[in-house]
């Protein structure tokens, strides 16, 4: 068997050094190089192009190179390979780390008074009172995000799929308690992965739902948001502001308003990067599964496509 690696848009040289050390008797090539395609079982892969699929007859697994799979197109798998993706406590303690840090230079007017310093403006204010953060997700990233701000007196509450049952996080789930969820929340965070049915969920109807004061914080995914729908809402005063990490067309092209709105904080997709250190363990354990036939770490559900 061989490991393909096709994880586009940076540069791979020491992935391919340190998964090399870490699977010395296994062919690892680098994409678009590689000498059989019909020998490859084991793709490591961010956004990899759809058409690559089906070039590989003999493939078994595809693991992505993050936490979300959505730039992997598996409606174009086969219905025997299976997916895996990173789960891992850095990338988690990044994101709660990310998240918090907007929420409390929110809480603290850092904006306005960088701004105010612009116009040389001395307007001390005090601190901004609201204090309930509602998470979208309540997953792998989600959880560490809740119990983080928990940790720093914000009162949190989360949404899932699936009912859940976390200490300290007052839990929502489903369509019919997500009106419930959004109510009187202060900052809403979305850390859901993208599917079908979650694509699009930041849109007109949801903010409406939402008090005026709230700031959304998108650290999922671009897709999640209607991002016409954020701007009018913004401009009506319906929402306070928008922290954005994540974007529909990423790099965000250099016309786009979102760049010099007054009112969002655009980040270029770091919240949780994925760290080739912590993370390569888990992968060279994922090819030796594959070449072994045993389980996968972190297997992705292909059912609900995430
Ligand atoms: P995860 O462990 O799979 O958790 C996903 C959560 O979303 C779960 O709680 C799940 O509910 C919930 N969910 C899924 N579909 C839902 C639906 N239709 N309605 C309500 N809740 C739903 O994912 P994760 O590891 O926390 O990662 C979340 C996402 O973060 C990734 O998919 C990725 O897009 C994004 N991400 C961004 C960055 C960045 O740098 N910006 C970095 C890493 C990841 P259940 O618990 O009931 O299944
Ligand atoms: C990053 O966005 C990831 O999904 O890990």
């Amino acid at each position: 068997m061989s490991v393909l690696v096709c994880v586009t848009g940076r540069n791979n040289d020491k992935l391919m050094a340190k998964l090399n050390e870490a699977l010395p008797d296994v062919k690892i090539e680098l994409w678009p190089h590689c000498e059989d395609l019909n020998r490859v079982q084991f793709v490591l892969a961010w956004n990899a192009p759809d058409e690559l699929w089906a070039q590989l007859p003999n493939l078994k697994v595809v693991q992505s190179y993050g936490a979300g799979v959505d730039g992997i197109a598996l409606d174009k798998l086969k219905p025997d390979v299976s997916v895996a993706r990173i789960v891992d406590e850095q990338l988690s303690a990044d994101m709660a780390e990310y998240v918090l840090s907007h929420v409390l230079a929110n809480k603290l007017r850092h904006r306005e008074y960088a701004t105010n310093q612009g116009h040389r403006n001395w307007k001390p204010r005090r601190a901004k009172k609201g204090n309930e953060v509602g998470i979208l997700g309540l997953g792998e990233l989600g959880r560490v995000t809740a119990e983080l701000l928990g940790h720093h007196g914000f009162s949190i509450r989360g949404w899932s799929r699936t009912q859940k049952c976390i200490s300290n996080v007052a839990c929502y789930a489903g369509e019919a308690q997500l009106e419930a969820f959004l109510s009187g929340i202060d900052y809403l965070v979305c850390l859901l992965p993208l599917t079908q049915q979650t694509k699009g969920i930041l849109n007109a109807e949801l903010f409406s739902q939402v008090p005026p004061n709230c700031v959304l914080i998108n650290v999922a995914r671009g897709q999640h948001l209607v991002e016409a729908d954020l701007l009018v809402a913004l401009d009506n005063n319906e929402l306070e502001a928008a922290v954005l990490d994540v974007f529909s067309t990423e790099p965000l092209s250099e016309s786009h308003p979102f760049w010099s709105h007054p009112k969002v904080t655009v980040t270029p997709h770091v919240a949780a990067v994925t760290n080739m250190d912590t993370v390569v363990a888990q992968i060279a354990a994922n090819a030796r599964a594959c070449l072994g036939n045993n389980p996968l770490e972190n297997r992705v559900d292909l059912g609900q496509g995430y």
